[in-house]
């Protein structure tokens, strides 16, 4: 009897570890999910403000943009680190969404499926459509291979002219609806990335929650209507060259 009553609390005692490295395990990566996506978020902010210099003319973007290619060492080590975080945050958040599949029971899927706002059930979907987006993004602007009827060229100061490149993409329909379409999608995925995040991390507090949960959407507003400035001033003719 005694010995039936040790086996079965030490296979409870197995069971509970099993379920707490579960949970451990899900914690660390929703943990490091939520760092790279703030590191991610970040970034954007700083790319939409550093393009803002748009408005200034060309001399300000391509003096800005030449600033960050100057450095091939700092060039290359936040090429390599965004490269890094983007694998780590893709990679993390698929398995947790696969292990919160597998894990849920489907009558709590469905309750929670009815609070949740359209940002949040839509995460998956927005993420993957935001790295096609990038990865056009590129081929596009960094390496111009989207649209060769814009050859690189050096501005009167011997500069790259990305002002020139910008001014040419806009001006085109079909890029200003893809970047349209584009800025949607990331601000869907960054109002409920950025709040999650925040709360992820612990910054969950009762008198500051409405702050974190507000905080998301308005940095993802600023940063859509930062960046439809750009496209919509350049499509419409305020900023030309
Ligand atoms: C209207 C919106 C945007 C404009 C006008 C814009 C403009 C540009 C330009 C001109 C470059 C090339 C810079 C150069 O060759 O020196 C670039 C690179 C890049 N953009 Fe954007 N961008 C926009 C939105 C975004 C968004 C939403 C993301 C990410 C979600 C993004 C991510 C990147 C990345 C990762 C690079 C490569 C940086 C590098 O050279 O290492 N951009 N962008």
């Amino acid at each position: 009897m005694a010995s039936g009553e040790t086996a079965v609390s030490s296979c409870k005692n197995r069971g509970m570890m099993r379920l707490f490295n579960h949970f451990q395990t899900s914690l660390d990566s929703k943990v490091v999910v939520a760092l790279t996506g703030l590191g991610l978020a970040g970034f954007v902010v700083f790319h939409m403000l550093g393009n803002l210099q748009v408005f200034e003319g060309a001399e300000a973007l391509n003096s800005y943009a030449a600033f960050l290619r100057d450095m091939p060492i700092l060039l290359w080590t936040t090429r390599l680190g965004l490269l890094s975080i983007v694998a780590l945050h893709i990679g993390l958040a698929i398995q947790l969404t696969l292990h919160n599949r597998r894990a849920r029971p489907v009558a709590y899927a469905v309750r929670e499926y009815r609070k949740a706002s359209l940002a949040s059930r839509t995460m998956a979907v927005t993420g993957s459509v935001l790295l096609l987006f990038i990865v056009f993004h590129l081929l596009h602007l960094t390496a111009g291979v989207v649209d060769t009827s814009f050859p690189d060229r050096l501005d009167l100061q011997g500069h790259r002219d990305v002002y020139g490149k910008v001014v040419h993409a806009f001006r085109n329909p079909l890029f200003v609806a893809l970047y349209l379409a584009g800025q949607f999608v990331l601000g869907l995925h960054l109002s409920h990335a950025v709040s999650s995040s925040l709360q992820t991390l612990g910054f969950e507090h009762a008198a500051l929650n409405r702050l974190f949960k507000a905080a998301g959407p308005v940095i993802a507003l600023l940063v859509v209507l930062g960046n439809m400035a750009i496209i919509l001033a350049v499509f419409l003719g305020v900023v030309r060259t």
